[in-house]
């Protein structure tokens, strides 16, 4: 059965582990040929023999594609190897500290910026001449909390709302060229990050993370390779400049974080104004469909 992306040539980010692995095994799967990216201490490697083993065709890239040479010999390593390029795919990155924004530490902060921005700048802006040959794709990996804002890691939040902003005027500019560029937003998903074993979230953040979502769990990392695998395809081939939600519906929940706050600071301000019709404003509707 033919795959939706035959003949391809995809570069995956931060491909050793979570969603980058996913998105590794889906694309090859949808016969994609594969440059893998990650750090020196990633299990790129790992993926890429499970990939082969299965018969897939696949290379890998060691270092950190923040640095300027690193990203530009990824790109560089992709073409000598397969002769072009058709999809990028901006997975990478870090979620290193949780902290409020007057406890949040400097080298954490810096450490952020260069991972989850400059290594998408740089890949992007290497990657672009050979995908403007093939109408090829850029894909990034968004956040709700590009949107929404990230509480107690906000560094985090504010550089996902850059890529938001940055896949939008890539995909403006480049439009030209056919190259599309994209988002993928996802809500909290079963990697690290989102275990209070495995990454900084504690037990509360935790729970709130799961709990603001309408689906009330975690999204899984083929669930956002499927979405990536979508945006890769040609069967996207209209889709630019988009912001792809699959957060489980976090950004329509309501969430829960008002329950955190004390009942002297919950409380009302008096009122100043002679208001008398504050609730008045469903008296003698019908009132049949209301819930409660
Ligand atoms: N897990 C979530 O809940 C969630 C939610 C929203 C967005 N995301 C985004 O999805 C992406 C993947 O997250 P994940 O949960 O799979 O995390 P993960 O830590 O499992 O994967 C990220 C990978 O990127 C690698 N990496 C980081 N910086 C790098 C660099 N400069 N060069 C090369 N490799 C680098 C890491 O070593 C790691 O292997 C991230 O960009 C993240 O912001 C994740």
């Amino acid at each position: 059965m033919a795959g939706r992306l035959d003949g391809k040539v995809a570069i995956i980010t931060g491909a050793g582990t979570g969603i980058g692995e996913a998105i590794a095994h889906k694309f090859a799967r949808e016969g994609a040929r594969l440059m893998l990216a990650g750090l020196r201490d990633d299990p790129v490697e790992d993926v890429a023999r499970s990939i082969r083993e299965n018969g897939g065709e696949v290379a890998v890239c060691s270092g950190n594609v923040s640095h300027e040479q690193t990203a530009h010999d990824c790109v560089d390593k992709t073409i000598d190897h397969f002769g072009r390029l058709d999809v990028l795919v901006n997975n990478a990155g870090v979620f290193l500290e949780v902290a409020e924004c007057q406890d949040y530490s400097v080298p954490a902060f810096d450490v952020t910026v260069l991972n989850n921005v400059r290594s998408v700048f740089l890949m992007t802006k290497f990657a672009l001449p050979h995908l403007q040959r093939t109408r090829g794709v850029v894909l990034s990996a968004g956040s709700e909390s590009g949107h929404m804002g990230e509480g107690n890691n906000a560094p985090y939040g504010g550089t996902k709302g850059f890529v938001h902003a940055f896949m939008k005027g890539v995909a403006f500019e480049q439009g030209k060229y056919g190259v599309r560029a994209n988002c993928v937003c996802p809500g909290p998903i079963d990697t690290a990050w989102t275990h209070k074993e495995t990454g900084p979230m504690d037990e509360q953040m935790e729970q709130m993370t799961v709990a603001g979502t309408v689906l009330g769990r975690r999204g899984t990392p083929e669930e956002m390779a499927n979405v990536y695998a979508f945006l890769a395809s040609d069967e996207a081939s209209y889709v630019t400049g988009a912001l792809w939600y699959a957060d489980g519906g976090t950004t329509i929940a309501k969430g829960g974080p008002g329950r955190q706050v004390p009942s002297t600071i919950a409380e009302q301000p008096q009122p100043t104004l002679p208001l008398e019709h504050s609730h008045d404003g469903l008296r003698n509707k019908q009132a049949k469909n209301r819930l409660h």
